[in-house]
């Protein structure tokens, strides 16, 4: 007799299909990676179109898409009529360019190192390290000669950082505070979303050199012209201090991209160029302290694990560990919807 499992919603499952399933989606993924890579939701923007008139519109191959669409339906992805014209479902909207899309960061999980590493997890099992960097070195050196992967990254990010700074915007009260600087600002996403309602603010986003150009183009593009600066640095080296106080110091999922030494350094480099009137916001996902509980942020720290060398979500009170070494009192811990968590501390 075949076995079933309960999925979650009291349905017995045959245990063949749960497995057979996880599989199905894998596939699924690869499609909705194409329809991403392809522009496609772009194409439905101004109504339905089947799948020939898609295939013409993004000059591909009228008979495969004809085949290939319809496993978006059951996805959540497209609607179909009678005709066979598709549209979008709301979920499918998130893959049109333009505010909170998701294109970048479905087409950054098909980047041939991004693919390459995702598919050999089985490898990082064996020796524990990031399968990325023993294939393609440091993500930062691999995306600093690729400017298209690079600029694929900083798009991903702004996807996911975008919601995330609107959190920090509207849940911190940003009153008496004169700038916030972006450690490893990136593309100033999170800047920028806070720098918008907070008119009083100006900001600077401290990133590599192959990072500035994404983030001097976002923030322009954000109307804040004149009201930020870039510094092109490392912050190994140093952090920027602020010109005025109280200021915040902003640090968005930074600490997870590293171990336990380098973390420490990034903070004790902060730390060093915080006033004493200064804060510093950290965004990051602390995991349970349970190792067997399921949690969202698993997800995050297994791509953590492949991506880089000792890098990892960590629990509440390890953060609270690196920061306490860095001479930091965390004054707060708030969940955030977008999913991390708001670590608040100042100058002990
Ligand atoms: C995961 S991204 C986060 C970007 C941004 N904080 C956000 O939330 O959108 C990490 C950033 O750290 C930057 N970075 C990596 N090494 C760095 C270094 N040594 N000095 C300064 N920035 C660095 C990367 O270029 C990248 O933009």
């Amino acid at each position: 007799m075949t076995q079933t499992v309960d999925a979650g919603d009291n349905t017995p499952t045959p245990a063949h299909d749960v497995v057979i399933g996880l599989r199905e989606s894998f596939l699924t993924f690869t499609v909705l990676a194409a329809f991403a890579e392809h522009g496609i939701a772009d194409r439905l923007a101004d109504g339905p179109r089947t799948a020939a008139e898609l295939a013409h519109d993004c000059g591909l191959d009228a008979a495969a898409l004809t085949r290939v669409l319809p496993i978006l339906i059951p996805a959540g992805i497209l609607h179909a009529d009678a005709q066979g014209r598709y549209r979008l479902t709301p979920a499918g909207e998130t893959l049109k360019e333009g505010p909170d899309s998701l294109r970048a960061t479905i087409r950054l999980a098909i980047e041939p190192a991004w693919w390459t590493t995702a598919g050999n997890v089985a490898e990082t099992l064996r020796t524990g390290k990031s399968g990325f960097i023993a294939r393609y070195g440091s993500s930062w050196n691999y995306l600093s000669t690729r400017p298209t992967s690079r600029s694929l990254f900083d798009h991903c990010m702004i996807d996911r950082s975008q919601s995330i700074g609107r959190d920090i915007a509207g849940r911190h009260d940003f009153g008496d505070i004169r700038s916030v600087i972006d450690v490893g600002g990136g593309a100033g996403t999170v800047l920028s979303e806070i720098l918008g309602p907070h008119g009083h603010l100006t900001g600077t986003v401290l990133d590599l050199e192959p990072a500035i150009p994404s983030a001097r183009d976002h923030l322009t593009a954000q109307g804040l012209t004149g009201r930020f600066r870039t510094v092109a640095g490392d912050f190994f080296q140093s952090v920027p201090g602020a010109d005025e106080h109280p200021s915040a110091f902003l640090l968005a999922s930074i600490l997870h991209n590293w171990d336990d030494d380098h973390a420490q350094r990034i903070l004790n480099n902060v730390a060093a160029a915080m006033g004493r009137q200064d804060r510093l916001l950290i965004a990051e996902t602390p995991l349970p302290d349970d190792p067997c509980a399921p949690h969202p942020g698993r997800l995050l720290d297994l791509r953590m694990l492949i991506m880089f060398n000792g890098a990892r979500e960590r629990t509440e009170s390890e953060l609270r560990g690196l920061l306490d070494t860095a001479g930091l009192r965390v004054t707060g811990i708030v969940p955030l919807p977008s999913g991390p968590s708001l670590i608040t501390a100042e100058r002990v």
